[in-house]
């Protein structure tokens, strides 16, 4: 995100549901941050985000080098703070901002201490009062395996619990190249049980037999979102993966759409191509997201910007669209009418600025 960069108008954006927090940050709070800590990691921040399209391989080694600075406690609860009051300001009324928490023994970070801290950095922004609404998901990373995966789950059921429902569900996420996320099959059926809601990273590249697998098993057990899901409807014709296509088709699984992030990936070519329409053309669930605002240098206003005009929406189709993708949210349907009513009354009275 441009350092220092305001909106004149309260821009169109609804909410949020897929924002990594290491990958989040904006550059004037990194900036900051850095500048206090430079000797420790020997870090720039111009490392620590891409400016034009990269192979995928280059956005996880950027991954490793946020989790060199964001390592305390304390730096944990700023970078909540900041990125949540940085959706607000880009009127985004509704968030599930998700995290893998951490273990690091020498400054004694611990998984629990990690959710501790964040929850006290929501609970501090609706103090404030922030106008937007915060739950948390946790992140499992594919590549530290199942055990830990287990642990995730625990954790996130404590903190369900003891938040009575801010923290409410489970990320699948890390390398899509490492593991296969059919072997997390038991943890995600596990998870569901206990009450917590799934948002799994699924086909941000081509990986069809894990997804075949993971939506047979899960599909009808499990409250499900996909991240990505950038191959989803891109089989091999008579391969048998129609199926994967029919069943998201079948439970309506909403398909959160990351455009600035695959394009600057290079898992999508242009924004034309881009699979936010496919889905929409077959009015199916898609939510437009923005993965990592930092690493990838987006608002989300800029994500509804960039789909307006490529392609030519206009205002009563996009706040339609705002309006529906509220239904795809892991609240429950009062918290859901809220925000549509809100939605609904703010655009009525024109403060909604739009592309031209
Ligand atoms: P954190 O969980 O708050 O530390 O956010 C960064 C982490 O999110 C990364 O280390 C990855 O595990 C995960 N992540 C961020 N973006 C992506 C993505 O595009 N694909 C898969 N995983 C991702
Ligand atoms: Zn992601």
């Amino acid at each position: 995100m441009r350092a220092g960069r305001t909106k004149p108008n309260k821009w169109l954006t609804a909410q949020e549901l897929h924002a990594h927090l290491n990958t989040s940050f904006s550059m004037s709070f990194l900036e900051e941050l850095v500048s206090q800590t430079q000797d420790e990691h020997g870090i720039s921040v111009n490392d620590l985000h891409l400016t034009e399209s990269q192979p995928l391989d280059q956005g996880f080694a950027i991954f490793s080098k946020l989790h060199k600075i964001f390592r305390t406690e304390e730096s944990i609860y700023l970078l909540t703070r900041s990125v949540i009051k940085e959706f607000a300001e880009d009127n985004v009324k509704y968030l599930e901002l998700r995290s893998t928490p951490k273990e690091i023994p020498e400054t004694g970070l611990t998984r629990d201490v990690y959710m501790q801290t964040m929850v006290r950095a929501v609970h501090d922004c609706e103090k404030e009062g922030l106008d937007i609404t915060v739950r948390l998901l946790v992140s499992i990373d594919r590549r530290h395996g199942v055990e830990i995966a287990k642990i995730a789950v625990d954790l996130a059921e404590r903190w369900m619990k003891s938040t009575k429902g801010l923290v409410l569900g489970i990320d699948f996420s890390g390398d899509p190249k490492v593991g296969d996320a059919t072997d997390f099959i038991p943890v995600f059926l596990d998870a569901a049980e206990r009450g917590l809601k799934l948002a799994l990273h699924l086909e941000e590249i081509p990986l069809h037999e894990e997804t075949k697998n993971v939506l047979r098993a899960c599909c009808g057990h499990c409250t499900i979102r996909i991240g990505h899901g950038t191959y989803l409807h891109r089989y091999e014709p008579n391969e048998g993966h129609e199926e994967i296509e029919d069943l998201v088709v079948k439970w309506k699984i909403p398909v959160e759409a990351c455009v600035t992030s695959n394009l600057l990936s290079k898992t999508v070519d242009r924004p034309g191509t881009h699979h936010f329409w496919y889905w929409r053309s077959k009015q199916h669930p898609v939510i437009l997201c923005t993965d990592g605002k930092g690493v990838f240098g987006c608002l989300l206003s800029d994500e509804y910007s960039k789909v307006a005009k490529e392609f030519s929406l206009g205002r009563e189709y996009l706040v339609n669209y705002a309006l529906s993708t509220f239904d795809t949210i892991f609240e429950c349907d009062e918290v859901k009418q809220r925000l549509k009513d809100n939605l609904k009354q703010f655009s009525e009275k024109e403060q909604i600025a739009f592309p031209s």
